[in-house]
């Protein structure tokens, strides 16, 4: 049986079972001719949980937005390292996370919560779905690093059931304008480019056939000491920080660093700014 077929079988009738790990042998390979600029996760997957914000205060509007009962089929697009989806495991909800990096994946089956989750190697413009399957399908800083970002939003539409939500975590670009990383030359001109707009956003997944969709913005302030901020940034916390090569990187991070201790001291003060995009089908 293929891989694809023993994931639709399970997404359909097997909601039950909790044990199942996938990974499917699809090859995937999105670095031809990619316009977007492409993140190499496979370099940054071993450090990918320690340099991350804690995901912890997204959840609850996950599963607000998201709609998340008890017995939902949920699917997690680009999840990862897990760090989301293995957070929800103390529901009696069907997850199933579905991310291109092995990398990442094998930090997900590394995690003592990832039992009882399908873990599955694809690409979210593909879904290797039947229709109608989930309750909700969810996408965290994953839409901006999507080529054909349309094609998969309307995968996101084929697979939910009617009625079912989709949730997309993204960031504004007025959050990027007024990011730390405006000093660390360069960052800004990619995000703003890479990442689509909100009203931008909101409008594919109207075009998508999606129902009722709005977006909600939060902030959450961080102290941070200025040390510790740019360790995680030498660790390029930030995906658009790898698309620079490693000398490049180093000249740049320098300019950060000066640049930053003169203008914030010992200690970092940021806003922390989440959109929640969320539909309905
Ligand atoms: C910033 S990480 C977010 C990971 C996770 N959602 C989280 O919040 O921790 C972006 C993820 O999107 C994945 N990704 C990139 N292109 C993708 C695609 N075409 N389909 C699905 N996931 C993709 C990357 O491999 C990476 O794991």
């Amino acid at each position: 049986m293929s891989a694809k077929t023993l994931i639709a079988e399970f997404a359909a009738n097997r909601s039950e079972s909790k044990l199942l790990q996938i990974i499917a042998s699809e090859n995937i390979n999105m670095q031809k001719k990619a316009i977007v600029p492409k993140t190499d996760y496979s370099k940054i997957a071993e450090c990918y949980d320690r340099v991350k914000s804690e995901p912890g205060p997204l959840l609850p509007h996950i599963i607000e937005y998201g709609d998340i009962k008890s017995n939902s089929k949920v699917l997690d697009i680009g999840c990862g390292t897990g760090r989301l989806l293995t957070n929800l495991l103390p529901t009696e909800c069907s997850l199933f996370g579905l991310e291109p990096s092995q990398e990442m994946l094998r930090e997900a089956l590394s995690k003592g919560s990832s039992r009882g989750i399908a873990w599955i190697q694809g690409d979210g413009q593909r879904l290797p779905f039947s229709n109608e399957v989930f309750d909700c399908v969810y996408m965290a800083s994953v839409l901006h690093h999507i080529e054909k970002k349309e094609l998969a939003l309307q995968e996101i539409y084929r697979v939910l059931k009617k009625g079912g939500r989709c949730v997309i975590l993204t960031h504004s670009h007025s959050q990027i304008r007024r990011h730390v990383l405006n000093d660390f030359p360069g960052v800004i001109a990619i995000d703003l480019k890479r990442f689509p707009s909100v009203p931008s956003i909101k409008r594919s997944m109207s075009e998508a056939s999606f129902k009722s969709v709005h977006h909600h913005v939060f902030h959450r302030s961080e102290r941070t000491s200025t040390c510790r901020y740019l360790e995680r940034v030498r660790s390029k916390y930030v995906s658009t920080l790898t698309l620079f090569n490693e000398e490049e990187f180093q000249r740049r991070f320098k300019v950060f660093q000066e640049r930053v201790q003169r203008k914030y001291g010992n200690r970092i003060k940021r806003i922390i700014e989440f959109v929640f995009v969320e539909a309905s089908k």
